[in-house]
């Protein structure tokens, strides 16, 4: 379903809801992510309106796009994920064993969800053990929104020298990870620093609201847990499809094209819905139920196309390992505060809750 929309900077455009025009949208050549051409549904979003970064291939078309993304895939190994999925393991269980330290109750989007896939982006990435809680620090800042321009532009300069400092050093000292295996291909330093901060903006802030979520679900839906231990695959699949952290994507139209007995012109951006499409009853029966167990394959919780997310697999494995290892370790974890007064993030891109405050007994 397609339906006008005025943008915030006066552009009409339109807006796409059902699950199948969102997924011919985004399998369409005939739709560009470039974001010189971007118009975005939310004031202040940035970036847009502006051309590209060498290395910003997320906006960038093919065949640019695929000479980057191709690049990255090769990176993107099943013996690096592998692996990455021991690592995970291991940083979840620092996570929680840091947690059953503490007297509660705790801030689990602090202590937990935000970390884990911070220090995972560190393994990926190659990032030197004594350098990460700066790193995680950066990175986080980077993030918020909450921030002046220049408290903004400081935090983002802060991260920039960060990735290229990294970068000149794994140019100097290749080893076994995603950026040195990057310096043996034909790239600029502009473009690796610029790769590692595509990796960074889209890998961190994701997983961590999923993560959050997640968390929150197993408190408030009675049985989560176990089905989660039982088929984390499928669960988290639906968790996913249920939470659809990223709230739309943006596309504008290279040329004009007829969808949906609708006339786009070419120039006008289609705000393309992530959430409304995985919760398209044509689509997913009862779509507001959770339910674990369905089959949630298709969702597009991690988009479609060209595009579609290069960090699903890692993602995955993070939210495999991390959630039931939480329910398992702590099996009477509950909500400090009662769920409806569970603040939902604001002033992101990435839908999320804010806080999320939990106590625990303690096992003796
Ligand atoms: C792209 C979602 C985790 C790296 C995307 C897109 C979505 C998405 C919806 C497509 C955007 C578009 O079409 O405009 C998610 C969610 C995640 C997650 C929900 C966690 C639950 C990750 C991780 C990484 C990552 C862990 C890497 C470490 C990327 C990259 C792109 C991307 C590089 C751009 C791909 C391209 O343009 O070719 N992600 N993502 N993501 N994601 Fe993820």
């Amino acid at each position: 379903m397609l339906k006008r929309l005025t943008y915030p900077d006066g552009h009409l455009g339109w807006v796409a809801t059902s699950y199948q025009t969102v997924r011919a949208v985004l399998a369409d050549p005939r739709f560009s992510a470039r974001s010189d051409l971007r118009h975005m549904p939310v004031p202040g979003a940035p970036g847009n309106g502006v051309s590209a970064r060498a290395g910003m291939f997320n906006s960038m078309d093919p065949p640019e796009h695929t000479r980057y993304r191709r690049l990255l895939a090769g990176q993107f190994t099943v013996r690096r994920m592998r692996q990455l999925t021991g690592r995970v393991r291991e940083i979840v269980d620092e996570h929680l064993d840091a947690i059953a330290g503490a007297s509660g109750p705790v801030d689990l989007v602090r202590v937990w969800a935000q970390p884990i896939p911070a220090q995972v982006i560190c393994e990926l990435l190659g990032v030197p053990y004594a350098d990460r809680a700066r790193f995680q620090g950066h990175a986080l800042d980077l993030f918020r929104l909450d921030r002046t321009p220049e408290q903004a532009a400081a935090a983002y300069s802060a991260v920039h020298e960060f990735v290229r400092d990294l970068v000149a050093a794994k140019r100097d000292a290749p080893a076994d990870d995603l950026l040195s295996g990057l310096t043996a291909a034909d790239l600029t330093d502009e473009e690796l620093v610029n790769i590692g901060f595509v990796l960074l903006g889209a890998g961190l802030d994701t997983t961590a609201n999923m993560l959050a979520l997640g968390a929150f679900t197993l408190r408030t839906h009675p049985g989560a847990a176990e089905v989660l231990r039982a088929e984390p695959g499928r669960a988290v699949e639906e968790l996913l499809r249920y939470h659809s952290v990223i709230p739309f994507t943006v596309r504008a139209a290279l040329a004009d094209i007829e969808l949906d007995g609708e006339r786009i012109a070419a120039g006008e951006c289609v705000t393309v819905c992530l959430p409304e499409a995985n919760r398209d009853p044509a689509r997913f029966p009862d779509p507001d139920v959770l339910d674990l167990l369905r089959p949630s394959a298709g969702h597009v919780a991690f988009g479609h196309g060209v595009h579609q997310c290069l960090g699903q697999q890692l993602a995955r494995v993070e939210l495999q390992v991390a959630l039931p290892a939480l329910a398992t370790r702590f099996p009477s974890l509950r909500l400090a505060v009662p769920a409806a007064d569970v603040v939902v993030r604001t002033g992101s891109l990435v839908r999320g809750v804010a806080e999320l405050p939990v106590v625990w007994a303690t096992e003796r």
